[in-house]
């Protein structure tokens, strides 16, 4: 088999629950109050899905999204790759198959574990799964209800997290660029600090120690896919970051000289939500009219495992 020229990004979607607790509800339920989040995180509120609402459901609606502002249809999907620590069953059917099922595709359904990397992990599988000629397009979904991991009686974590999900689709093209590299890695070193803790089933952080790890691997992965690839960091048009905290972002481009403007940030208004964060991110900036024809963007997420990662493409207006 022929590989294809190029495999590219060509439609997205998201979706968020409607319920939203800013951060003075926040303040009801811990010793928590709007300042000190926003000045310690830039989150102002975020998306709880509904008790029945699962993850499934909240990537089923962002699918609904892409299909509906692409004018693409269901029965044109052959796999689904999907990135999520909130998986509707722990161990199986996958969180895939459940989509797959309803959306009456037929190919390769799988879920990945990368946690708020999960969504660059995915999208590299995909990629490499339609390389080989196992499917020919996949949706890589991120989706997360983690309202049903966070301890709401922590204030050092449940502030920090919200729902939601995104999603491409990604398929082979006879032109144009679409992703030029990708670098996936992974710390495992540093797996404790951060978990969902198996008997609590909460998540459990240091978070000074993954702040660090954040701020150098961001600034690392940006740098050397820029360079690899003959880049000028002026000459990304956009880096979407996994959206965890917006001092995370502003001490990255201090330490590694990279404009703070170029990164694309709506953690204000979702909070981290882990592997839906960049496809989110992305389908606000498609909405926006921000993401152009033949722009450089690089996406980059670091996470549980710990992971960390980066993707670099050009964009391509379907
Ligand atoms: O997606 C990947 C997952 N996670 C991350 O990327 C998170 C990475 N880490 C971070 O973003 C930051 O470390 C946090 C936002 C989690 C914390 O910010 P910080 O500036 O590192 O604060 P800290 O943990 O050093 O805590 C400072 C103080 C502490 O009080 P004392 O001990 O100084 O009296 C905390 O108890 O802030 C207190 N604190 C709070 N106060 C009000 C912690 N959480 C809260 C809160 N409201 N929600």
């Amino acid at each position: 088999m022929k590989p294809p020229h190029s495999i590219q990004i060509t439609a997205v979607g998201a979706y968020a629950p409607s319920k939203v607790i800013t951060n003075d509800e926040m303040a009801e339920l811990v010793d928590t109050n709007d300042e000190w989040i926003k000045s310690h995180t830039g989150i102002a509120e975020r998306h709880i899905a509904e008790k029945g609402e699962l993850t499934s459901d909240l990537a089923y609606k962002a699918i609904e999204d892409l299909l509906r502002r692409s004018g693409r249809k269901a029965t044109e999907i052959d796999g689904i790759v999907v990135a999520t620590a909130t998986p509707d069953f722990p161990g199986f059917p996958s969180t895939a198959c459940l989509l797959a099922e309803r959306l009456g595709s037929k190919g390769p359904a799988l879920d990945v574990s990368a946690g708020c990397t999960g969504f660059i992990y995915a999208l590299e599988t995909a990629r490499a799964l339609i390389a080989v000629g196992t499917m020919k397009n996949a949706l890589v979904v991120g989706a997360e209800k983690l309202s049903d991991v966070i301890n709401w009686e922590d204030r050092n974590t449940c502030v920090l997290f919200g729902d939601g999900a995104g999603c491409v689709l990604l398929e082979a093209k006879e032109e144009g660029v679409g992703i030029q590299d990708s670098l996936l890695k992974a710390e495992a070193a540093g797996s404790a600090s951060l978990t969902i803790d198996p008997k609590e089933r909460h998540i459990t952080m240091d978070g000074r120690s993954v702040y660090s790890f954040a701020v150098r691997t961001i600034g690392e992965t940006i740098i050397s896919l820029a360079e690899r690839n003959n880049l000028k960091l002026t000459e990304l048009d956009w880096i979407v970051p996994h959206q965890a905290n917006q001092r995370i972002i502003a001490a990255c481009a201090k330490r590694y000289g990279i404009d703070q403007d170029r990164f694309y940030l709506n953690i204000d208004r979702y909070a981290n939500t882990s592997a839906a964060s960049i496809p989110l991110a992305l389908s606000e900036m498609q909405h926006k009219g921000l993401l152009k024809e033949g722009q450089s963007v690089l996406l980059v997420g670091f996470g549980a495992g710990l992971t960390y990662g980066g993707t670099l493409l050009t964009w391509h207006q379907s």
